[in-house]
């Protein structure tokens, strides 16, 4: 059994999806063991509640400096014994002190097509809006080992989904979630549990 802890911030529609994917029987061998929020007020804590997951905030503003927010973190999944990570809207850059303790176990989801509209400052809404005002045809989801350089890391999987005539944001970032990510986390997650991910050489081979 592959025991997960997810990083959340704030509605946790992926979380949700991961929680769906364990139920269905889609997502096996997987038990989630934690949820870490960095807000207070997310929605995703509700959901945790509701599902009888252990949940917990850790604010980055509660903790002296960086490298003690990370060591809290570390901490945390190490009393739970996580064994892989899973950023499912998380808005905090973390650092590199955790990055090296989970290496190769972090993975996260981001609402585009990397490396399109992505890196520092593309997150949530933002990437969207972003995608809108370039007037890409084609946008979509990516799920990627994390890695020092933000959304840099090897390429899980990736869909892709189409902007249609008049989108709004949140319009795109709603079929976005639908079509593509709330599909390919679990699926993600799914291939780690099952040891089928391999990291070569900033590659990641599906086997
Ligand atoms: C999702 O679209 C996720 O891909 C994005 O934030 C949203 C969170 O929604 N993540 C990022 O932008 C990270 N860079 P959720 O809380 O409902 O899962």
């Amino acid at each position: 059994m592959l025991k997960i802890g997810i990083l959340v911030s704030g509605g946790g529609t992926n979380f949700q999806a991961i929680i769906d994917a364990i139920s269905s029987g889609k997502l096996t061998d997987t038990e989630i063991v934690t949820v870490v929020s960095s807000n207070p007020n997310a929605y995703a804590l509700e959901r945790a509640k509701k599902h009888n997951i252990n949940a917990i905030c850790i604010r980055k503003k509660d903790y002296a400096t960086d490298v003690l927010y990370q060591q809290a973190l570390i901490d945390h999944m190490k009393e739970k014994e996580v064994e892989l990570v899973v950023m499912a809207g998380f808005m905090v850059v973390i650092g590199s002190l955790f990055i090296k303790e989970f290496e190769n176990k972090i993975i996260n989801i981001h609402p585009s097509l990397i490396p399109s509209f992505c890196g520092n400052g593309y997150y949530g809404l933002k990437v969207h809006e972003a995608a809108l005002k370039k007037g890409v045809k084609i946008t979509g989801a990516t799920v990627h080992f994390v890695t020092e350089e933000t959304d840099a890391g090897p390429i899980i999987m990736q869909k892709p989904v189409a902007v249609l005539e008049g989108d709004t944001p949140e319009q795109l970032q709603k079929r976005v979630m639908e079509q593509a990510e709330w599909d390919i986390l679990p699926n993600s997650i799914q291939l780690f549990a099952h040891h089928r991910l391999k990291v070569i050489e900033n590659h990641v081979k599906i086997c």
